[in-house]
């Protein structure tokens, strides 16, 4: 809901309140944002800024001494009138200057937000959302900029953006256009970001912010594994639980760059957006150039209530189309289980045994087309090999459906090889320039997807593509960065505009794609997690969330993931020991406890497992699928993350919550109880708690785990440990679970190795 009183802005969601005002020089000033509060008579005086004085300073003008601009809590920042911090909008006119000053002119409310179509944005109904636009006007030039400000009422999220139009005769340069500035009273603040690498996507950092600024960027064209665009600013008390937490993320792909200052007067100023370092954008006479949208929320219960705000919102706001709120199918992956090296035979071998498993989709991964073998050729050339598949790719994709299973197909469609008929045809549309030789990675070079007459060959391609071999799911990769920028695209103005402009054909391309295939599961890659943001999540139902499979290594992905994007979002598979990525074997039922909280895959080869991993497999699968709902849509908590890792899942009636609880070291003579501790549980309520039942088959435990188990050389029983019991004792007493001790083995002993797990299911009682 949103309410204007005289200058005074109020936006409300269903618990948290955004005020900003309109100050007597005309600009901005924004005055709280936090716990939802209603306005009494008289609260005015207390909650405006008495604009303590800020010594050698600046004033605004003579008329306005007590203004100065370096202090006040602004809405949006520019260069030139006083205010140091970095600024939100920067543009540069007659040749070099840069001063600008925007002050209010008129606003608007409207209902519902629409997406405009080939763009990422987010979208809601009239029911759902109220929209804000406050139109500024800089003092002297006819330049106007407007903000946008979106409240999702269920979902506690304020969705931003600015535009900015030239109604001057003369061009300008946009150096900076940011999709949100929030200046926030005091300091006390933690900077949260997710930082990585490949491999490595999403650990999570906390700093305490001090003076100066921390930039989160990526300069790499996407959004990057090294820094997502996702930040939080939280109380230096908020754990996950409990405390004062501001979430903070951008939909778009490409380069961003968050901003956190403090200023030497101890306010905070937080900024999000493309990546002003490489931007110059040229802004003709007459024209607007909108941001992305940034989504904001707060909460106070810790990181966990402001994920869940963020899973609700991309889950209504963002995914669209067929696979929103939809179960998504459980696959096999050809990748980690035959990388180049298969034919025919072996895919439907394969294919045949994922069936009888349960297994939903069979995804056919790289080395299918063209004549690619390893990774230097054939990326172009979209039609199957057929030295590999001679029949096909309509007639394996029939036999395919004839197993009850859908048909899935890996392309990396921005990318070229060099050894490839389309380079040979187009060598001109490729990222290089004159008389530079390109940088490379993994033998391939990126297509200049700003071209109108590339986007339309690989829409045909592709669409030719999907409707021959009737594709029910296509996973899209893209496996190097950005370099050598240039482009013959006459419309790109300025190399400034490439990156991205490059990103907005990629949407425009997609989109398309989408529209033409409104039933197709697309999932969204990029050498695994290099390109997960909201943007993506517009065009693509689900991401590969790392090429890191391992399932300690996912621990920390996954939870990183976690902060901002819903395990409906999630690909995680489990893969075959030892990991390809760490080496290190874990049990299969741990990779599978992992694996299950998000969307559910295998990838690894399922005709070499032994009867007892089969068998593990199928129970595996069949467990996933009568508690997907759960998985995939429910809400997911972080609750401990040390040597042992707890999260949870509720699901949307509340009425099961299942547990993760997962060791990552076994110590010897370990004899303090593991307290299973369900803070989510009812008090009200009473629930019967049981772990999954998991296959503890010598030959599936590894070398760790006592001889007395390996003597016995058949699988074991899992430790019988049911309980019945109260909310209140699960919330805040816990479960004193049976000891992990293996020296004298019985019956209710969990058998616990290194990377040991169990998954717990609570479920109220009638
Ligand atoms: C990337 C992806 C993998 C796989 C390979 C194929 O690395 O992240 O999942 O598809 O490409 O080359």
């Amino acid at each position: 809901m949103i309410n204007v009183q005289r200058h005074l802005f109020k936006l409300d969601t269903t618990n948290t309140s955004y005020i900003f005002h309109v100050d007597e020089s005309g600009h901005l000033e924004h005055v709280y944002y936090g716990h939802r509060i209603e306005l009494a008579d008289g609260d005015w005086d207390a909650l405006r800024d008495k604009h303590p004085a800020a010594h050698d300073c600046p004033s605004y003008s003579e008329d306005f001494p007590e203004i100065k601009m370096e202090n006040l809590a602004l809405e949006v920042s520019t260069e030139g009138k006083g205010d140091y911090r970095v600024p939100m909008v920067q543009a540069e006119y007659n040749g070099g200057y840069t001063t600008l000053d925007f002050v209010y002119q008129h606003s608007q409310i409207t209902k519902g937000k629409q997406a405009e179509a080939g763009k990422a944005q987010a979208y809601g109904s009239a029911d759902q959302c109220t929209t804000l636009t406050v139109t500024l006007k800089d003092t002297v030039l006819d330049i106007s900029l407007t903000l946008t400000y979106v409240t999702f009422d269920a979902s506690d999220v304020i969705l931003r953006s600015a535009a900015i139009t030239n109604k001057t005769e003369h061009h300008l340069y946009v150096h900076k256009l940011d999709s949100l500035q929030l200046d926030l009273e005091d300091d006390r603040w933690d900077l949260v970001t997710f930082d990585g690498a490949w491999g490595r996507e999403k650990q999570a950092h906390r700093r305490r912010l001090a003076p100066g600024t921390h930039v989160n960027e990526s300069r790499s064209g996407v959004s990057s594994a090294d820094h997502n665009p996702l930040v939080f600013l939280a109380r230096p008390e908020a754990t996950q639980r409990h405390g004062e937490v501001i979430g903070c993320n951008l939909i778009f792909s490409g380069n961003h760059k968050e901003e956190a200052e403090v200023s030497p007067f101890g306010k905070t100023r937080l900024l999000t957006g493309v990546n002003s370092s490489l931007l110059r954008w040229k802004l003709a006479a007459g024209a607007t150039l909108a941001s992305p949208e940034a989504v904001l929320t707060w909460s106070g219960e810790g990181f966990n209530g402001a994920s869940d705000h963020f899973a609700r919102f991309v889950n209504d706001h963002i995914i669209r189309g067929t696979w929103k709120w939809r179960e998504r199918p459980v696959q096999i992956n050809t990748w980690e289980a035959f990388r180049f090296d298969f034919d025919e035979g072996k895919l439907l071998n394969l294919a045949r045994h994922a069936a009888s498993l349960g297994v939903e989709l069979f995804v056919l991964d790289d080395g299918w087309f063209a004549s690619r073998n390893d990774d230097t050729s054939s990326l172009g050339d979209w039609y199957a090999n057929p030295q590999k598949i001679p029949s096909g790719l309509a007639s394996l994709s029939t036999r395919i459906h004839a197993m009850g299973m859908m048909f899935g197909l890996w392309v990396e469609p921005e990318m070229v090889n060099r050894q490839s008929q389309l380079y040979l045809k187009h060598p001109d549309w490729v990222l290089a320039l004159p008389r530079r030789v390109p940088a490379v990675q993994r033998h391939q070079y990126i297509l200049d997807l700003t071209r109108d007459d590339v986007r339309s060959y690989l829409y045909d391609t592709l669409s030719r593509l999907l409707k021959d071999a009737e594709v029910n799911y296509v996973k899209w990769d893209m496996n190097r960065l950005f370099s050598d920028l240039y482009t013959e695209n006459e419309q790109v103005k300025h190399m400034g505009e490439f990156s991205w402009r490059y990103v907005d054909g990629l949407y425009d391309l997609v989109g398309k794609l989408r529209a033409a295939f409104p039933n197709v599961l697309f999932e969204g890659c990029s050498s695994g997690g290099q390109r997960y943001d909201l943007g993506m999540l517009c065009c693509f139902d689900q991401i590969w969330t790392s090429d890191n499979t391992d399932a300690r290594s996912r621990l920390a992905i996954q939870e990183g993931t976690s902060y901002g994007y819903p395990p409906s979002t999630m690909d995680c598979h489990v893969s075959a020991v030892p990991n390809n990525q760490t080496l290190r074997t874990t049990p299969l039922e741990s990779r599978f406890n992992v694996a299950a909280f998000g969307t559910l895959g295998y990838e690894l080869d399922l005709t070499a497992l032994g009867r007892e991993e089969r068998e593990a497999i199928a129970a595996q699968i069949e467990f996933y699928k009568t508690l997907r709902s759960t998985f995939q849509y429910g809400t997911f908590h972080r609750q401990q993350d040390g040597n042992v890792v707890q999260w949870d899942v509720q699901s949307q009636d509340k009425e099961t919550i299942i547990v993760l609880w997962y060791l990552k070291e076994n110590q010897a003579n370990y004899a303090q109880n593991d307290i299973l501790l369900v803070p989510e549980a009812d008090e009200r309520a009473v629930y019967d708690v049981f772990p999954r039942q998991q296959y503890l088959a010598p030959t599936m435990l590894d070398g760790h785990t006592a001889r007395t188990i390996h003597a016995k050389r058949e699988s074991l029983p899992m430790e019988c440990e049911h309980y019945t019991v109260s909310g209140g004792v699960l919330k805040y007493a816990g479960i004193k679970l049976h000891g992990r001790c293996l020296k004298d083995y019985d019956a209710q002993t969990r058998i616990m190795s290194d990377d040991g797990s169990r998954m717990y299911v609570v479920k109220k009682r009638g």
